[in-house]
């Protein structure tokens, strides 16, 4: 990866951890949330993290995104992590945008099982992501930087919030300005954080419609989602 490269993907993060802000009323985050409290959490997830990306190096992009989608939608309450409602209903993770395309969940849930074992109901999910987050950025960027955390974890989870406040490949530019707009995300913001897509995988259906001039020569390969 070019100097750049890193370089993109250090501020992306740091904007990531900054300001991607869940309920921004209440907000009062702040680094070494845990010092007290559990003071090996962000070492936990570091392991899990490194544990994971030795297996298999794209979890690091997996997890960069995993955290986008949770803060996009509901603020960054873990509300992408949840497999059931308390009112039922479709959950975000089964919308789409995410699935099956997001990854990265069973990083989240080892490192959430080794701080239930080491601090129980201390470290909330919504902080796990942000650390994995980072985490990943550090391994495939070789950057370090400081996460400040105390995010609380919702219940709701709701497949219409994901597919409203997602952005689709589809959209255009100024459709994407004003997405982020709505996030409080300036476009110059919006360039920074889509470095992100220095690393990591998309799936062909994603992009073919703007390749090739419409020219697509069709193969479909049968682990892709048709096209
Ligand atoms: C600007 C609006 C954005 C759009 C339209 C967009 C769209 C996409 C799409 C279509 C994919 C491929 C999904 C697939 O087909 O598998 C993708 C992947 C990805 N996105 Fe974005 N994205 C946006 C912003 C972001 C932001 C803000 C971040 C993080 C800061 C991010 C991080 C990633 C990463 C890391 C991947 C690769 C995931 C993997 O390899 O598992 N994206 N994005
Ligand atoms: C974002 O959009 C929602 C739904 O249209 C709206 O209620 C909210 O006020 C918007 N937020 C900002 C910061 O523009």
């Amino acid at each position: 990866m070019a100097m750049q490269g890193r370089t993109g993907i250090a501020l992306i993060a740091a904007l990531c951890a900054v300001c991607l802000l869940p309920g921004l009323a209440t907000a009062q985050l702040r680094v070494g949330f845990y010092q007290k409290s559990c003071p090996n959490a962000e070492a936990l997830v570091r392991q899990a993290v490194a544990a994971a990306f030795t297996k298999d190096a794209g979890i690091a992009a997996g997890l960069i995104r995993l955290h986008f989608h949770d803060c996009f939608v509901r603020g960054c309450d873990a509300s992408v992590l949840l497999a059931t409602n308390p009112g039922g209903g479709r959950t975000e993770r089964v919308a789409p945008p995410n699935n099956p395309s997001l990854r990265g969940f069973e990083v989240i849930d080892a490192a959430k099982a080794a701080l239930e074992r080491s601090c129980p109901r201390t470290v909330s999910c919504a902080d796990i992501l942000a650390f994995a987050a980072r985490d990943s950025i550090t391994l495939t960027g070789n950057v370090v930087y400081s996460v400040p955390a105390g995010r609380r974890d919702g219940s709701i989870s709701r497949e219409e919030d994901a597919n409203n406040n997602l952005p689709p490949p589809t959209f255009t530019a100024q459709q994407l300005i004003d997405r982020f707009k709505n996030k409080t995300l300036t476009a110059e913001e919006m360039v920074l954080l889509s470095g992100a897509h220095t690393v990591g995988r998309s799936f062909c259906s994603s992009f073919v419609d703007r390749i090739w001039n419409g020219n697509t020569p069709i193969v479909r390969p049968s682990s892709e989602t048709p096209y």
